[in-house]
Protein backbone atom coordinates (compact mmCIF):
# COMPACT_ATOMS: atom_id res chain seq x y z
CA UNK A 1 0.00 0.00 0.00
CA UNK A 2 1.57 3.37 -1.02
CA UNK A 3 1.27 5.94 2.23
CA UNK A 4 -0.72 8.96 2.04
CA UNK A 5 1.28 11.81 1.71
CA UNK A 6 0.03 14.19 4.13
CA UNK A 7 0.94 18.42 4.07
CA UNK A 8 0.70 19.86 7.27
CA UNK A 9 0.21 24.18 7.43
CA UNK A 10 1.09 24.84 11.09
CA UNK A 11 3.39 23.14 13.64
CA UNK A 12 1.56 25.56 16.74
CA UNK A 13 0.02 24.21 19.37
CA UNK A 14 -2.26 21.66 17.61
CA UNK A 15 -0.18 21.13 14.67
CA UNK A 16 2.69 20.03 16.94
CA UNK A 17 0.22 17.41 19.07
CA UNK A 18 -0.59 16.33 15.55
CA UNK A 19 2.70 15.78 14.62
CA UNK A 20 3.17 13.76 17.70
CA UNK A 21 0.52 11.36 16.88
CA UNK A 22 1.49 10.86 13.52
CA UNK A 23 5.24 10.39 14.70
CA UNK A 24 4.11 7.65 16.76
CA UNK A 25 2.13 5.17 14.71
CA UNK A 26 3.31 2.17 16.81
CA UNK A 27 0.69 3.78 19.66
CA UNK A 28 -2.33 4.15 17.66
CA UNK A 29 -4.49 3.37 15.31
CA UNK A 30 -2.67 0.81 12.80
CA UNK A 31 -4.65 2.71 9.47
CA UNK A 32 -1.94 5.57 10.55
CA UNK A 33 1.27 3.34 9.76
CA UNK A 34 0.04 4.22 6.01
CA UNK A 35 0.36 7.94 6.84
CA UNK A 36 3.67 10.19 6.19
CA UNK A 37 4.20 13.88 7.09
CA UNK A 38 5.90 15.06 3.89
CA UNK A 39 6.29 18.87 4.49
CA UNK A 40 5.41 20.91 7.00
CA UNK A 41 4.50 24.81 6.24
CA UNK A 42 5.58 27.24 9.09
CA UNK A 43 6.43 30.92 9.00
CA UNK A 44 9.70 30.72 11.48
CA UNK A 45 12.28 28.26 10.41
CA UNK A 46 14.27 29.64 13.46
CA UNK A 47 11.70 28.81 16.41
CA UNK A 48 12.77 25.89 18.77
CA UNK A 49 10.40 22.60 17.94
CA UNK A 50 9.05 19.56 19.89
CA UNK A 51 8.81 17.78 17.21
CA UNK A 52 11.73 16.72 14.61
CA UNK A 53 11.76 16.15 10.52
CA UNK A 54 14.52 15.10 8.55
CA UNK A 55 15.81 17.57 6.42
CA UNK A 56 14.14 19.78 4.06
CA UNK A 57 10.31 18.66 5.31
CA UNK A 58 9.66 21.93 7.24
CA UNK A 59 9.59 24.90 4.98
CA UNK A 60 8.01 28.36 4.85
CA UNK A 61 6.86 27.73 1.17
CA UNK A 62 3.04 27.21 1.82
CA UNK A 63 1.74 27.45 -1.50
CA UNK A 64 4.76 24.69 -2.55
CA UNK A 65 3.27 22.39 -0.38
CA UNK A 66 -0.30 22.97 -1.50
CA UNK A 67 1.01 23.26 -5.00
CA UNK A 68 2.87 19.40 -4.29
CA UNK A 69 2.00 16.54 -6.51
CA UNK A 70 3.20 14.43 -4.22
CA UNK A 71 0.80 15.21 -1.73
CA UNK A 72 -2.56 14.09 -1.16
CA UNK A 73 -4.25 15.08 2.01
CA UNK A 74 -3.58 19.13 3.29
CA UNK A 75 -4.13 19.76 7.29
CA UNK A 76 -4.70 23.11 7.55
CA UNK A 77 -3.58 24.57 10.67
CA UNK A 78 -2.22 27.91 10.62
CA UNK A 79 -5.29 29.91 12.25
CA UNK A 80 -6.68 32.97 10.43
CA UNK A 81 -8.59 34.07 7.60
CA UNK A 82 -5.95 34.82 5.02
CA UNK A 83 -3.64 33.11 4.06
CA UNK A 84 -5.25 30.36 5.26
CA UNK A 85 -8.77 30.22 2.78
CA UNK A 86 -6.33 30.81 -0.24
CA UNK A 87 -4.38 27.77 0.65
CA UNK A 88 -7.33 25.65 1.40
CA UNK A 89 -8.92 26.36 -2.01
CA UNK A 90 -5.64 26.28 -3.88
CA UNK A 91 -5.05 22.85 -2.24
CA UNK A 92 -8.54 21.77 -3.30
CA UNK A 93 -8.06 23.03 -6.60
CA UNK A 94 -4.76 20.48 -7.07
CA UNK A 95 -6.78 17.77 -5.79
CA UNK A 96 -5.95 17.27 -2.25
CA UNK A 97 -8.16 16.55 0.48
CA UNK A 98 -8.61 18.78 3.30
CA UNK A 99 -8.47 18.47 7.13
CA UNK A 100 -8.45 21.60 9.01
CA UNK A 101 -9.64 23.36 12.55
CA UNK A 102 -10.25 26.88 11.16
CA UNK A 103 -13.66 27.15 12.37
CA UNK A 104 -13.07 31.13 11.34
CA UNK A 105 -12.74 29.91 7.60
CA UNK A 106 -15.20 27.26 7.93
CA UNK A 107 -17.63 29.86 9.25
CA UNK A 108 -17.44 32.52 6.51
CA UNK A 109 -16.31 30.61 3.26
CA UNK A 110 -17.15 27.16 4.16
CA UNK A 111 -20.42 27.31 0.99
CA UNK A 112 -17.07 28.48 -0.61
CA UNK A 113 -14.73 25.72 0.41
CA UNK A 114 -17.26 22.89 -0.03
CA UNK A 115 -18.65 23.62 -3.51
CA UNK A 116 -15.07 23.92 -4.59
CA UNK A 117 -14.36 20.54 -3.11
CA UNK A 118 -17.57 19.05 -4.89
CA UNK A 119 -15.86 20.20 -7.88
CA UNK A 120 -12.98 18.93 -7.67
CA UNK A 121 -14.38 15.60 -6.33
CA UNK A 122 -11.66 15.62 -2.82
CA UNK A 123 -13.16 15.62 0.60
CA UNK A 124 -13.40 18.32 3.45
CA UNK A 125 -13.47 17.33 7.19
CA UNK A 126 -13.53 20.25 9.94
CA UNK A 127 -14.14 17.62 13.23
CA UNK A 128 -11.73 19.50 15.05
CA UNK A 129 -12.93 23.17 14.24
CA UNK A 130 -15.75 23.19 17.25
CA UNK A 131 -15.89 21.53 20.31
CA UNK A 132 -12.12 20.66 19.95
CA UNK A 133 -11.56 16.63 20.53
CA UNK A 134 -15.40 16.07 21.28
CA UNK A 135 -17.12 14.12 18.09
CA UNK A 136 -19.79 16.45 17.54
CA UNK A 137 -19.58 17.17 13.70
CA UNK A 138 -19.77 13.78 12.13
CA UNK A 139 -22.77 13.10 14.73
CA UNK A 140 -24.88 15.86 13.55
CA UNK A 141 -23.76 15.09 9.58
CA UNK A 142 -24.25 11.18 10.09
CA UNK A 143 -25.67 9.72 13.09
CA UNK A 144 -28.47 12.79 14.09
CA UNK A 145 -29.21 13.41 10.63
CA UNK A 146 -32.50 11.51 10.86
CA UNK A 147 -33.98 14.02 13.42
CA UNK A 148 -35.71 17.78 12.98
CA UNK A 149 -33.31 19.46 15.02
CA UNK A 150 -35.29 22.17 17.29
CA UNK A 151 -32.12 23.63 19.48
CA UNK A 152 -28.53 23.81 19.97
CA UNK A 153 -26.98 25.08 23.58
CA UNK A 154 -23.58 24.92 23.68
CA UNK A 155 -21.03 26.00 25.38
CA UNK A 156 -18.19 25.58 22.86
CA UNK A 157 -15.21 28.21 23.80
CA UNK A 158 -12.57 26.40 26.50
CA UNK A 159 -11.08 29.56 27.16
CA UNK A 160 -14.13 31.14 28.45
CA UNK A 161 -15.50 28.20 30.03
CA UNK A 162 -12.03 28.03 32.03
CA UNK A 163 -11.67 32.02 32.88
CA UNK A 164 -15.55 31.87 34.03
CA UNK A 165 -14.70 29.18 35.96
CA UNK A 166 -11.31 30.12 37.52
CA UNK A 167 -13.02 33.33 38.53
CA UNK A 168 -15.73 31.80 40.22
CA UNK A 169 -14.13 29.04 41.79
CA UNK A 170 -10.97 31.19 42.81
CA UNK A 171 -12.09 35.17 42.72
CA UNK A 172 -8.98 35.09 40.33
CA UNK A 173 -8.33 38.20 37.90
CA UNK A 174 -9.52 37.88 34.51
CA UNK A 175 -6.15 38.86 32.73
CA UNK A 176 -4.27 36.80 34.73
CA UNK A 177 -6.27 33.73 33.91
CA UNK A 178 -6.19 34.58 30.16
CA UNK A 179 -2.72 34.69 30.26
CA UNK A 180 -2.89 30.93 31.43
CA UNK A 181 -5.61 30.33 29.13
CA UNK A 182 -3.09 31.39 26.71
CA UNK A 183 0.16 29.44 27.94
CA UNK A 184 -1.83 26.27 28.01
CA UNK A 185 -2.43 26.79 24.78
CA UNK A 186 -6.14 27.09 24.55
CA UNK A 187 -6.97 30.47 23.73
CA UNK A 188 -6.88 31.87 20.11
CA UNK A 189 -4.11 33.54 18.13
CA UNK A 190 -6.27 36.83 18.98
CA UNK A 191 -7.74 36.23 22.03
CA UNK A 192 -10.18 38.73 21.88
CA UNK A 193 -12.30 36.29 19.82
CA UNK A 194 -12.46 34.12 22.59
CA UNK A 195 -13.34 36.73 24.94
CA UNK A 196 -15.90 38.57 22.58
CA UNK A 197 -17.58 35.58 21.64
CA UNK A 198 -16.71 35.78 17.50
CA UNK A 199 -14.83 32.75 18.26
CA UNK A 200 -18.50 30.57 19.76
CA UNK A 201 -20.17 32.84 16.81
CA UNK A 202 -18.04 31.02 14.36
CA UNK A 203 -18.64 27.41 16.04
CA UNK A 204 -22.72 28.15 16.48
CA UNK A 205 -22.54 29.36 13.12
CA UNK A 206 -20.97 25.93 11.70
CA UNK A 207 -23.33 23.56 14.18
CA UNK A 208 -26.52 25.57 12.85
CA UNK A 209 -25.70 25.15 9.36
CA UNK A 210 -25.45 21.00 9.70
CA UNK A 211 -27.88 20.41 12.41
CA UNK A 212 -30.70 23.03 10.58
CA UNK A 213 -29.44 22.44 6.99
CA UNK A 214 -29.84 25.81 6.12
CA UNK A 215 -26.75 28.30 5.42
CA UNK A 216 -26.79 30.25 8.60
CA UNK A 217 -24.79 33.50 8.10
CA UNK A 218 -22.06 34.87 10.67
CA UNK A 219 -23.56 38.18 9.99
CA UNK A 220 -27.16 37.01 11.67
CA UNK A 221 -25.48 35.67 14.53
CA UNK A 222 -25.85 38.05 17.32
CA UNK A 223 -22.77 38.18 19.81
CA UNK A 224 -21.52 39.09 23.43
CA UNK A 225 -18.46 37.99 25.00
CA UNK A 226 -17.38 37.85 28.82
CA UNK A 227 -15.42 41.07 29.07
CA UNK A 228 -18.54 42.41 31.41
CA UNK A 229 -18.84 39.66 33.49
CA UNK A 230 -16.82 40.01 37.27
CA UNK A 231 -16.02 37.52 39.95
CA UNK A 232 -18.85 39.36 41.73
CA UNK A 233 -21.42 38.50 39.22
CA UNK A 234 -20.38 34.96 39.69
CA UNK A 235 -20.34 34.77 43.08
CA UNK A 236 -23.81 36.31 43.50
CA UNK A 237 -25.41 34.23 40.43
CA UNK A 238 -23.86 31.54 42.85
CA UNK A 239 -25.80 32.54 45.84
CA UNK A 240 -28.68 32.89 43.34
CA UNK A 241 -28.64 29.31 42.26
CA UNK A 242 -27.00 29.92 38.60
CA UNK A 243 -23.86 29.63 37.25
CA UNK A 244 -22.53 32.17 34.23
CA UNK A 245 -21.80 30.31 31.44
CA UNK A 246 -20.61 31.78 27.61
CA UNK A 247 -23.83 29.87 25.66
CA UNK A 248 -24.03 29.64 21.60
CA UNK A 249 -27.66 29.00 21.16
CA UNK A 250 -29.24 27.84 18.23
CA UNK A 251 -33.19 27.89 18.39
CA UNK A 252 -35.44 26.96 15.85
CA UNK A 253 -39.59 28.73 16.75
CA UNK A 254 -42.55 30.42 14.91
CA UNK A 255 -40.54 32.91 14.01
CA UNK A 256 -37.57 31.55 12.19
CA UNK A 257 -33.84 30.35 13.27
CA UNK A 258 -32.59 32.29 16.20
CA UNK A 259 -28.41 32.38 16.35
CA UNK A 260 -26.60 34.28 19.11
CA UNK A 261 -23.79 34.01 21.70
CA UNK A 262 -24.08 35.94 25.17
CA UNK A 263 -23.18 35.42 28.65
CA UNK A 264 -26.16 33.36 30.70
CA UNK A 265 -27.06 32.69 34.28
CA UNK A 266 -27.62 28.96 33.90
CA UNK A 267 -29.63 27.21 36.85
CA UNK A 268 -27.15 24.69 38.81
CA UNK A 269 -29.48 21.61 38.23
CA UNK A 270 -28.98 22.18 34.51
CA UNK A 271 -27.21 19.50 32.65
CA UNK A 272 -24.76 22.31 31.37
CA UNK A 273 -23.95 24.34 34.47
CA UNK A 274 -21.40 21.57 35.79
CA UNK A 275 -19.39 21.81 32.80
CA UNK A 276 -16.21 23.60 34.14
CA UNK A 277 -12.47 23.80 33.34
CA UNK A 278 -11.42 24.07 29.50
CA UNK A 279 -14.65 21.26 28.84
CA UNK A 280 -17.13 22.01 26.23
CA UNK A 281 -20.56 20.58 26.41
CA UNK A 282 -23.11 20.67 22.71
CA UNK A 283 -26.99 20.08 24.28
CA UNK A 284 -28.24 18.91 21.26
CA UNK A 285 -32.42 18.35 20.85
CA UNK A 286 -34.14 17.08 18.72
CA UNK A 287 -37.65 14.86 17.14
CA UNK A 288 -37.71 12.11 17.82
CA UNK A 289 -34.43 11.52 19.46
CA UNK A 290 -35.17 14.17 22.50
CA UNK A 291 -31.90 15.59 24.34
CA UNK A 292 -28.40 14.38 23.30
CA UNK A 293 -25.46 16.20 25.03
CA UNK A 294 -21.85 16.10 23.92
CA UNK A 295 -18.84 16.49 26.17
CA UNK A 296 -15.54 16.72 27.09
CA UNK A 297 -11.74 18.81 26.43
CA UNK A 298 -13.08 21.74 23.75
CA UNK A 299 -9.29 22.82 23.00
CA UNK A 300 -5.91 21.60 23.75
CA UNK A 301 -3.46 20.53 21.40
CA UNK A 302 -3.83 17.02 22.41
CA UNK A 303 -7.85 17.27 22.56
CA UNK A 304 -7.73 18.93 19.01
CA UNK A 305 -5.26 16.84 17.99
CA UNK A 306 -7.67 13.53 18.10
CA UNK A 307 -10.20 15.35 16.06
CA UNK A 308 -7.89 16.01 13.17
CA UNK A 309 -6.32 12.65 12.75
CA UNK A 310 -9.67 11.12 13.03
CA UNK A 311 -10.72 13.42 9.98
CA UNK A 312 -7.19 12.05 8.69
CA UNK A 313 -8.23 8.30 9.38
CA UNK A 314 -11.46 8.82 7.98
CA UNK A 315 -9.96 10.24 4.41
CA UNK A 316 -7.19 7.15 4.58
CA UNK A 317 -10.15 4.83 4.83
CA UNK A 318 -12.24 6.59 1.77
CA UNK A 319 -9.19 6.71 -0.49
CA UNK A 320 -7.67 3.40 -0.34
CA UNK A 321 -8.82 0.56 -1.86
CA UNK A 322 -7.01 -1.92 -0.62
CA UNK A 323 -8.90 -3.60 2.55
CA UNK A 324 -5.54 -3.14 4.61
CA UNK A 325 -7.15 0.08 5.91
CA UNK A 326 -9.85 0.22 8.34
CA UNK A 327 -9.95 3.20 10.80
CA UNK A 328 -12.67 0.82 12.64
CA UNK A 329 -10.86 0.03 15.86
CA UNK A 330 -11.07 -3.42 17.30
CA UNK A 331 -13.22 -3.53 20.55
CA UNK A 332 -11.95 -5.39 23.05
CA UNK A 333 -13.91 -7.98 24.54
CA UNK A 334 -14.79 -7.84 28.11
CA UNK A 335 -15.51 -10.88 29.75
CA UNK A 336 -18.69 -11.93 30.34
CA UNK A 337 -20.25 -11.75 34.11
CA UNK A 338 -17.83 -9.18 35.65
CA UNK A 339 -18.27 -6.14 37.20
CA UNK A 340 -15.38 -3.73 36.86
CA UNK A 341 -15.32 -0.45 38.47
CA UNK A 342 -14.77 2.58 36.67
P1 LIG B 1 -0.76 28.40 16.88
O1 LIG B 1 -0.76 29.89 16.85
O2 LIG B 1 -0.26 27.71 18.08
O3 LIG B 1 0.07 27.85 15.63
C1 LIG B 1 -0.04 28.39 14.35
C2 LIG B 1 1.02 27.75 13.46
O4 LIG B 1 0.83 28.21 12.14
C3 LIG B 1 2.45 28.10 13.83
O5 LIG B 1 3.26 26.97 13.64
C4 LIG B 1 2.84 29.19 12.84
O6 LIG B 1 4.20 29.18 12.45
C5 LIG B 1 2.02 28.81 11.63
N1 LIG B 1 1.59 29.96 10.84
C6 LIG B 1 0.69 30.90 11.16
N2 LIG B 1 0.53 31.76 10.14
C7 LIG B 1 1.37 31.35 9.18
C8 LIG B 1 1.68 31.84 7.87
N3 LIG B 1 1.08 32.92 7.36
N4 LIG B 1 2.60 31.17 7.14
C9 LIG B 1 3.22 30.09 7.64
N5 LIG B 1 2.95 29.57 8.86
C10 LIG B 1 2.05 30.20 9.61
O7 LIG B 1 -2.26 27.97 16.56
P2 LIG B 1 -3.07 26.71 17.13
O8 LIG B 1 -2.32 25.47 16.88
O9 LIG B 1 -3.56 27.02 18.48
O10 LIG B 1 -4.38 26.76 16.19
C11 LIG B 1 -4.34 26.32 14.86
C12 LIG B 1 -5.78 26.25 14.33
O11 LIG B 1 -6.52 25.32 15.12
C13 LIG B 1 -6.55 27.57 14.40
O12 LIG B 1 -7.44 27.62 13.31
C14 LIG B 1 -7.36 27.44 15.70
O13 LIG B 1 -8.53 28.21 15.71
C15 LIG B 1 -7.69 25.96 15.66
N6 LIG B 1 -7.98 25.35 16.93
C16 LIG B 1 -7.14 25.52 17.98
C17 LIG B 1 -7.39 24.89 19.17
C18 LIG B 1 -6.48 25.04 20.36
O14 LIG B 1 -6.83 24.53 21.43
N7 LIG B 1 -5.36 25.71 20.23
C19 LIG B 1 -8.57 24.03 19.34
C20 LIG B 1 -9.39 23.91 18.16
C21 LIG B 1 -9.11 24.54 17.01
P3 LIG B 1 5.41 29.40 13.51
O15 LIG B 1 5.39 28.20 14.39
O16 LIG B 1 6.64 29.47 12.66
O17 LIG B 1 5.09 30.66 14.24
N1 LIG C 1 -9.70 29.19 21.35
C1 LIG C 1 -10.60 28.08 21.22
C2 LIG C 1 -11.26 27.83 22.53
C3 LIG C 1 -9.86 26.86 20.76
O1 LIG C 1 -10.78 28.32 23.55
O2 LIG C 1 -12.30 27.14 22.55
C4 LIG C 1 -10.76 25.70 20.46
O3 LIG C 1 -11.52 25.92 19.31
Amino acid sequence: VEALKIGLLGLGTVGTATAEILQSPERRNPVLNDITIAKVGVSNLEKPRQVQFPEGVLTTDLEGIVNDPNIDVIIELIGGLEPARSLILQAIAKGKHIVTANKAVISRYGEEIYHAAEQAGVYVFIEAAVGGGIPVIRPLQQALSVNRIQSILGIINGTTNFILTKMGAEGSDFAEVLTEAQELGYAEADPSADVDGYDAADKITILATLAFEEQVNLEDVSCEGIRQVSAVDIKYAKQLGFEIKLLAIAQRDETGLQVRVHPTLVPKDHPLASIDGVNNAILVEGDPLGQVMFYGPGAGGGATASAVVSDLMNIAAMVKTTASVNPLMKIPQHPAGQLVPI
